[in-house]
């Protein structure tokens, strides 16, 4: 195959990458390579999809009292999953769950099962570093270190002492993240100085560039402008190909058209007056936006509370 040096060295890279976690966590490489779908708690498979993430009585508390509980629901491989619902309901609480970023939050615990290709994501000697590396996330406000545009991409690369020559890692993160033609003629300039929406694609491509799994999304376009928000929602649709992604957002336009599946969170009060986070429905996110089986769905999708 004449293309074959040009994709070559990038396949190696991720191979290397794959290999590297899949022994520290122990995934079995048939399952990063396409396993059948992983069963649920009950026995029979969730979904028609591989699952990449599997959650089962997911519960996040803070202090005594869930802030979120009872999330059973499957991610699928090369789909996205939109988490929507009201203020406060624990979408952020979860999506931080997926890569085990609540560990950096020294009240959170962390209960059920989280399962990652069937692997359990906080078992013993699952190492957190290594698993934010496989599993990347982007943040409502744009974070771009105080570097150059190349260095920025460069940063974790050269951490994790990737092999290979590093401006044409930089060059195809930043054509992944689709900033490259923007950005291209100055790459050794400041972060600071691209727009907020470059700035944002600047750290998709960040987490691009070590070969992650997963994109984990918390309200990436909710400082951004349309024309921004639509740049992102078509990066999402091209990365969905290569990547799992799972995004927060608020925006019930956005979530019905970029995302395959979608979970509706909603805050209930127990008997203490204590609010927590639970799953109202989990589907195909045509059918949460066309016919939803709850009416609590309904009513937050069309708008009418929320
Ligand atoms: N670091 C924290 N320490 C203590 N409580 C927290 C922390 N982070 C979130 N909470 C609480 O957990 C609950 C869920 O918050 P979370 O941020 O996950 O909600 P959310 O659905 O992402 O809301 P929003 O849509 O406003 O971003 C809230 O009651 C919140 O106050
Ligand atoms: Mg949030």
């Amino acid at each position: 195959m004449t293309d074959q040096p040009v994709t070559e060295p990038q396949d190696r890279r991720e191979e290397e990458q794959e290999r590297g976690l899949s022994q520290r966590i122990g995934v079995r490489q048939d399952a990063v390579a396409g396993a059948p779908a992983v069963d649920g708690p009950a026995g029979g498979p969730r979904g028609p999809h591989e699952a990449i993430f599997g959650l089962e009585e997911v519960q996040v508390s803070y202090g005594p009292k869930p802030a979120v509980r009872g999330v059973n629901f499957d991610i699928g491989k090369n789909e996205i999953t939109a988490l929507i619902g009201p203020s406060g309901c624990g979408k952020s609480t979860l999506i931080r769950c997926l890569n085990r970023m609540n560990d950096l939050i020294p009240t959170a615990r962390v209960e059920g099962k989280v399962l990652y290709h069937g692997q359990d994501l906080y078992g013993a000697g699952v190492d957190a570093v290594e698993v934010r590396k496989r599993i990347g996330m982007v943040f409502q406000k744009p974070n771009p270190f105080p570097k150059s545009i190349y260095d920025n991409i460069a940063f974790g690369p050269r951490v994790l002492g990737m092999k290979g020559d590093m401006d044409e890692i930089v060059e195809h993160a930043l054509k992944q993240g689709a900033v490259w033609d923007e950005v291209k003629d100055r790459l050794k300039t400041n972060a600071f100085g691209m727009s907020g929406g470059q700035q944002q694609r600047l750290c998709i491509a960040r987490c691009l560039a070590v070969s992650p799994d997963v994109i984990l999304m918390d309200e990436p376009c909710s400082a951004l402008d349309p024309i921004s928000t639509g740049k992102i929602e078509d990066l999402m649709m091209e990365l969905k190909q290569d990547f799992s992604i799972v995004i927060v957002t608020h925006n019930m336009q956005q979530a019905a058209r970029v995302s395959d599946k979608t979970a509706f969170f909603t805050v209930e009060l127990d008997d203490e007056e204590h609010r927590s986070g639970r799953v109202v429905e989990f589907d195909d996110t045509e059918k949460i936006f066309t016919n939803p089986g709850d009416p609590r769905t309904e009513a937050y999708v069309t708008g009418k509370v929320g």
